[in-house]
């Protein structure tokens, strides 16, 4: 055995005791007589002691090594002079009698300390040296714990794994695919899948009526804080059920995480909302319900005065951000520019200021007399003091950007609490969505969504009406998962299909496999996949899912260790019959 404890066990009850420890050297000091070296594994730090007394040549020995020297030290636990309360070692150290030097090691790029001196880009380059980092280490297990806890209690209910294939044909979650070519099948490809929906729903075919997978998922798309071109899901499907059945066994899931891995727990059921709510309320359909700031419907108060942008506007809608009535003209100047930002995309920003007397200043008091704006300052229940915050233009567009500013208010007046949790279920998708370029519907799920059975009629005269048995879940915000139930009915499935304008041959040539398993017997099911990796950045305390998975990609996709993705050999490609169209690279 190399070792005979970890650097984080030994205590003051172990002194006196002979032990073997290994690991990396985090730092040594040189204190003339004695050398001072913190040993350090994934468990801990232990300080190793070696004083001249017990042997020179050991003690110079020790000034030498050199940071992330890899060692093995054999010792007698001691009790320390000068404790540090810091460390759970702190009380004892090891009197160092035998040193073995397992592997030299390069001086590293940055230190690794909890706070570092390397940047982004170097770490993930490194990406193997700053997973030695407690902050990242520590994430890590709690990704162990999050994927363990969630076996734990889907194998309770009797949900069982399932493997699902990654090499496979086209999945319809709605972003691009990644493609592998096939070298027995010249010109044909495989696709990676952007989610294992169409065989869960055959494993409900074959009678698995739980099934769970911790599965990869690939797409193709352009990434952000909380994307990834590969990610994880907990994927869940379940026959026999309805709706509520699937959103209460998942509750159940949430709340069993929160409980083992946070200590958070929540009594009452996840409060819902239907989706048409979340947007007119929020402007998003995944509400950061931590705080208010609701967005107020300002139409009917503020058009026909003869402010010509509010009159040509589709939605003016206004917030309150509460106390912000003495932000100055700088501070207002800024928030107008950061509107304006290409990625919120606002024109301009009104605002209306409710002074401490009663009175208001506004950007557009040209147009508008006190009492009209009083009256908007009730709508939004704004009081003295408050500050009301206004956008205008098309609906869609100007939802989403008062959702951003909303946001961007709750960050700046300290509203968004990491440390408390507030989950939503958002309910009532629409089933389809209008795409202007394409010009056609798409599923706004997935095409194997259900239409609830009261919209059936609108199916035919106004589909972009017709609700679907959708659902996600929202947790401060973010997307935490979402799923819903699915189309067993051949028929209703083929009229999907003609509504998202596949022709009959397309819809059998891409998913005729799940159409003709349907034949065979298909019980009504549904379910829900979870992004584990945003449930453990929110679990964690951060935003970005990069911090939460060991070897991630960057902003451009790349991994910046191996360096993929890369050229591949003439030969190579010769062999899988492909061709490139782009120059070489000089
Ligand atoms: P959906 O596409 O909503 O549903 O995905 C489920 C959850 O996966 C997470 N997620 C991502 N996480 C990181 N990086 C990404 N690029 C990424 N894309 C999605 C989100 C999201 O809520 N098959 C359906 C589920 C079902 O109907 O059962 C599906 O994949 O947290």
């Amino acid at each position: 055995m190399y070792r005979t404890h970890t650097n984080g066990e030994l205590r003051i009850e172990n002194a006196n005791q002979e032990v073997t420890l290994c690991g990396w050297v985090q730092r040594s000091k040189d204190l003339g007589g004695m050398a001072f070296v913190d040993l350090r594994d994934r468990y801990g730090i232990t300080q190793l002691a070696f004083n001249n007394d017990v042997s020179t040549e050991l003690c110079e020995q020790a000034k030498k090594l050199g940071r992330e020297f890899v060692i093995q030290a054999k010792g007698i636990v001691t009790e320390r002079s000068s404790k540090n309360k810091n460390i759970p070692t702190g009380e004892i150290e090891i009197n160092v009698t035998e040193l073995t030097v397992l592997k030299e090691a390069k001086l590293p790029p940055f230190t690794i300390e909890d706070e570092t001196d390397g940047g982004e880009e170097l770490r993930m380059q490194y990406r193997f040296l700053d997973l030695r980092r407690n902050p990242l280490k520590n994430n890590m297990i709690l990704r162990h714990k999050m994927g363990l806890a969630a076996r734990t209690y889907l194998d309770s209910l009797d949900f069982i794994e399932v493997e699902t294939p990654y090499l496979i044909k086209s999945t319809p979650e709605g972003a691009r695919d990644f493609v592998v070519p096939s070298r027995m099948n010249p010109g044909e490809f495989y696709a990676l899948p952007q989610s294992p929906q169409t065989f869960k729903q055959l494993l409900m075919v074959s009678g698995y009526d739980r099934y769970y997978q911790i599965v990869k998922c690939f797409r193709d798309e352009d990434l952000r804080a909380d994307r990834q071109p590969e990610f994880t899901q907990i994927d869940c499907e379940m026959a026999f059920v309805d709706q509520e059945d699937i959103l209460n066994t998942f509750e159940g899931l949430i709340k069993k995480l929160f409980q083992e891995l946070k200590g958070v727990s929540f009594s009452d059921d996840f409060p819902r909302m239907t989706y048409a709510d979340a947007m007119e309320r929020y402007g998003s359909d995944k509400p950061d319900i931590r705080f208010g700031m609701e967005l107020n419907n300002l139409n009917a108060l503020t058009q026909n005065k003869g402010f010509a942008i509010f009159d040509s506007a589709e939605l003016v809608v206004g917030i309150c951000a509460e106390g912000c009535a003495s932000y100055s003209r700088k501070q207002m100047d800024k928030l107008t520019d950061w509107v304006r930002r290409p990625q919120i995309g606002a024109k301009g920003l009104v605002y209306v200021k409710c002074n401490e007397d009663g009175s208001f200043k506004s950007s557009v008091d040209k147009f508008y007399a006190q009492e009209d704006l009083k009256d908007w300052a009730d709508k939004c229940g704004a009081k003295a003091g408050d500050l009301l915050l206004v956008l205008s233009g098309e609906t869609n567009k100007v939802q989403g950007q008062m959702n951003d500013l909303r946001l961007h208010m709750g960050d700046q007046l300290e509203l968004r609490d990491p440390n408390v949790f507030k989950p939503l279920w958002v309910m009532d998708f629409p089933l389809l969505e209008w795409d202007e370029d394409s010009e056609r519907f798409h599923a706004m799920h997935h095409p194997f969504t259900s239409p609830k059975k009261e919209d059936f009629d609108k199916l035919d005269s106004a589909p972009g009406e017709v609700r679907a048995n959708a659902y996600d879940l929202a947790i401060n915000g973010v997307e935490v998962g979402g799923g819903s139930i699915r189309i067993h009915d051949k028929d209703i499935q083929s009229r999907m299909f003609d509504l998202l304008g596949f022709t009959k041959e397309e819809a059998e040539a891409q998913f005729g496999f799940l159409m003709n398993a349907f034949e065979y017997g298909a019980p009504p099911h549904g379910g829900l996949a979870f992004g584990f990796d945003r449930l453990c950045s929110l679990f964690g305390g951060q935003e970005s899912i990069r911090d939460f998975i060991a070897f991630p990609k960057n902003n451009s996709g790349r991994d910046m260790m191996i360096d993929a993705p890369s050229r591949v050999d003439a030969s190579q490609l010769k062999e899988l019959s492909l061709g490139l169209k782009i120059e070489e690279k000089v």
